[in-house]
């Protein structure tokens, strides 16, 4: 365990533990990991809602509020005789409490607290195969003498169209309808008409009142601190007609001394079958038969159990695929818990529903789920093969992609369109991910179409020769990739030319883009290339092969003469074919990208550029926060560079630290062999070792935020955009597979490690096409070369021959010297 003056990490137990309310921003945590998903931070705040963020949204949230979190899955307790009430998650009554605790673990958060000597305790998650939450609240009395308490639960209810449901109030004010039924109170509005689905509301003990409606249950002027029902009491029964629907139960629990009593709420989804939507047929009521059983079974203390149980090894399974063991425990706990949890959340959610995003932004990334990959193809590999099928098919013909796809059609988002020039590119590079790791070569073959168009399907492979050649039939003056409407940094915006207040920078488009070149997608391009190759030898398609290597060959010596500076790659040529990241600009000299990528792609490592490129990026870039994507920041806005130069200077891509991109310097360092100098950059913005800062760090101290402020902002340190970023998979990826080493390829398991110096050894245990490995590297000499002996048998090189069928468990030791 390890503290810090908010909570500490609780590893045996895979949970943060934080120990006060007021975190410098709210903590949250993720609820469930198949169709039904909540939001919740240390203080019960949050929203749910069912597959969709923005068009099944349950419960109604509130952004950029203040307090910043307010809104979620509150209980309130009162004592009955002197009439005190609180909230045993502090927030929204805020009272001061003792023992005040909250759990967050994996996909479970438990948050509780002892005021007046009655301890109180709400577990809350999402049963695995279930579209419900549960909340058990466990209260105990531990006084001497007998309690007579209220417990009120509260949920409000959202329109379902969570976009609408904040804008649209003069219809809104008008439709909400509930029924309570049995105990069970249930929100349909619309259900009337087009929906076929509703939220409900149950408790497990009998009721001594209930509320649906809030500004009933609230009273007028009042908010969630003090509501009218639980300063009196006694509910209202109030049944909502319009305004705003909630749900709140009311039960009465006598507690003696020492007892506790556990209550349950169950809030969840359900859907009915079109013709049979009402009960009976011609009433307006809904039918509820096909729901009761799922209530009846979780208001069950062994059910409830049984559920945690089960979800408890659901993330033993995932968890055991890769484990560590080094000297270093903030690398451990990140690798075997928090970053791949972390990576979960990517998959789950993509960049749609956080407490910086609104979930009610449209579609899931091109680029971003084709990066996401990398994190999680090794938890979820029948997932991952869905989702590149799905991303793949919405590939244009040209081989460009919608840089959107929305989750519930699978079809490309019109709206933003394509010709962000990068995004092709990743998909061969999430393509041979998944191939390494599964060794699924059949995926290639699976026929796929192009924008979703019938009759239009290929197989898989030729979508990744179309996304190559997207690139060679765009190449500009200098023979360098055009970069569209962006490449990876959506901010760099070299074709939009905006001066239009509120212009969309990634979709406004005023140059017709025949000039301005990207060094990034250069190096992309060869990385790509070099993995296509690869892939088309291993299905003798030797002609694809020759193509692959003689056009990465050309766009390498492009980009060491074009794209070049003298101690870095540069970054860009202009719409004007001015250099951007060049030592001759005024600002923006030196950009983290061309740098991490170029090297990844292995150019630059025999006449020293690469060498050259990372001593600048640690000269220029570097900072004890992080790596800042360029320097020196714009300090005005430029108009043929666009979104970057609107931010302030050291925030978000002006000059901030975005934690996406350090890891390919990471991995760039390992690629020179710098275990030493990859692993502290590492550290530096590792979640884990950065807690004992988090006062100048703020966010979560056990996920990566998208954002670390950089040198020139006031804010230095201070981390912004928690959980739904590509650092996620990059930090992955680059801790497992290029600094410890252990890395899949299409011959079998490599262990190629680049650690510091300084380490003894480690040891990773990784479950692999069916077979356990478990390898323990010891350090003999100060160098990277391996000598591997294979279940007692020396072995050349450095990939673990597969075993001979049956074999499931495999010793490996690594001799490093
Ligand atoms: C952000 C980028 C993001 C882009 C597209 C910009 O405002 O700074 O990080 O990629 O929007 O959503
Ligand atoms: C966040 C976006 O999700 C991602 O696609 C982009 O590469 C980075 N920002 C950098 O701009």
């Amino acid at each position: 365990m390890s503290k810090s003056s908010f909570g500490y990490f609780d590893d045996r137990r895979r949970e943060y533990c934080i120990t006060r309310p007021d975190t410098p921003l709210p903590w949250i945590n993720y609820l469930g990991c198949e169709s039904y998903f909540g939001i919740i931070s240390n203080t019960a705040g949050g929203y749910s809602f069912y597959r969709d963020a923005r068009l099944r949204r349950l419960t109604r949230y509130r952004y950029n509020n203040a307090p910043f979190d307010v809104g979620g899955r509150y209980v309130y307790l009162r004592d009955n005789e002197s009439g005190k009430f609180w909230s045993p998650s502090w927030q929204p009554t805020k009272h001061r409490m003792e023992k005040y605790s909250c759990r967050h673990g994996m996909g479970y958060t438990i948050i509780g607290s002892t005021y007046g000597k009655i301890k109180a305790e709400t577990l809350y998650f999402v049963p695995l195969g279930e579209n419900l939450e549960i909340w058990q609240v466990t209260v105990k009395n531990e006084g001497r003498k007998p309690r007579k308490l209220s417990l009120f639960s509260c949920v409000e209810f959202c329109l379902w169209d969570a976009q609408d449901d904040s804008t649209n109030f003069q219809r809104n004010f008008s439709t909400g309808q509930v029924e309570v039924d049995r105990g069970v109170i249930y929100h349909k509005t619309e259900y009337r008409e087009r929906r076929d689905h509703f939220a409900y509301f149950a408790c497990s003990e009998k009721l001594a009142g209930f509320d649906t409606q809030r500004d009933v249950f609230l009273g007028p002027y009042r908010g969630w601190e003090n509501p009218a029902a639980v300063e009196r009491g006694r509910s209202f029964d109030s049944v909502a007609h319009g305004w705003s629907p909630i749900g709140s139960h009311h039960v009465k629990l006598s507690l003696k001394p020492g007892e506790t009593r556990r209550v349950i709420f169950v809030l969840g989804y359900h859907e009915n079958p079109a013709g049979e939507k009402f009960d009976p047929p011609a009433s307006q009521t809904i039918n509820k038969q096909t729901v009761r059983p799922v209530i009846a079974r979780y208001l069950k203390g062994a059910a409830v159990d049984a559920a945690l149980e089960s979800l408890r090894l659901y993330w033993d399974r995932l968890l055991g695929i890769y484990r560590a063991t080094t000297p270093n425990p903030h690398t451990n706990r990140m690798v075997n818990i928090w970053n791949a949890y972390q990576c979960m959340a990517t998959f789950n959610m993509s960049r749609s529903a956080s407490f910086y995003e609104s979930g009610i932004g449209r579609g899931l990334g091109f680029r971003d789920s084709t990066q996401d990959l990398l994190g999680f193809v090794h938890m979820v590999p029948e997932r991952a093969r869905e989702r590149v099928l799905d991303l793949a098919a919405t590939q244009l013909a040209s081989g460009g992609a919608y840089h959107q796809y929305q989750p519930l059609t699978k079809r490309g988002n019109n709206d933003i369109g394509s010709d962000f020039n990068d995004d092709p590119l990743w998909l061969i590079i999430g393509v041979a991910a998944y191939l390494k790791e599964t060794g699924d070569w059949s995926i290639l073959d699976a026929p796929v179409p192009y924008d979703n168009a019938p009759g239009s399907e290929t197989p898989l492979y030729e979508h990744l020769g179309r996304s190559l050649r997207y690139t060679l039939d765009r190449l500009g003056p200098h023979g360098l990739p055009l970069i569209g409407r962006a490449d990876w940094n959506d901010c760099l915006n070299l074709n939009c030319f905006s001066d239009t207040p509120g212009q969309s920078f990634q979709t406004t488009t005023n140059k017709d883009g025949k000039v301005a070149e990207s060094v990034f997608i250069g190096g992309q391009f060869v990385l790509a290339a070099h993995e296509l190759a690869e892939i088309a030898k291993r299905r003798g398609q030797h002609a694809d092969v020759k193509m692959c290597l003689e056009s990465a060959a050309r766009m390498e010596g492009t980009v060491l003469t074009q794209g070049w500076d003298g101690e870095w790659f540069l970054r860009a040529y202009d719409d004007s074919g001015s250099r951007v990241g060049s030592h001759e600009c005024d600002e923006g000299k030196i950009f983290i990208e061309p740098q991490g990528f170029c090297v990844m792609a292995g150019l630059g490592l025999e006449d020293g550029k690469a060498r050259k490129a990372l001593d600048s990026v640690r000269k220029i870039l570097a900072t004890k926060h992080g790596i800042m994507l360029q320097q020196p920041a714009y300090s005005k806005y430029y108009l043929n560079l666009g979104e970057i130069s609107s931010y302030p200077p050291g925030y978000k891509e002006n000059a901030g630290i975005f934690c996406h991109n350090n890891p390919w310097i990471m991995i760039a360092e390992t690629m020179l062999g710098d275990g030493g100098q990859a692993f502290d950059y590492y550290l530096r913005i590792n979640p884990s070792a950065r807690e004992s800062i988090g006062v100048v760090h703020r966010c979560e101290p056990y996920v990566y935020a998208q954002m670390i402020a950089g040198k020139d902002a006031p804010t230095h340190g201070e981390a912004k955009n928690s959980w739904l970023t590509g650092t996620a998979a990059w930090n992955f990826y680059a801790i497992t597979q290029s600094i410890l080493g252990v890395r899949p390829t299409y011959d079998g398991l490599m262990v190629a490690p680049v650690v510091p110096p300084a380490w003894k050894g480690f040891t990773v245990s990784r479950a692999y096409q069916g077979v356990r490995y478990d390898i323990m590297v010891t350090r003999k000499g100060k160098g990277n070369s391996v000598r591997l002996t294979v279940d007692g048998r020396p072995v050349d090189g450095n990939v673990i021959p597969r075993p001979e069928a049956g074999v499931t468990d495999v010793a490996v030791q690594v001799v490093l010297s």
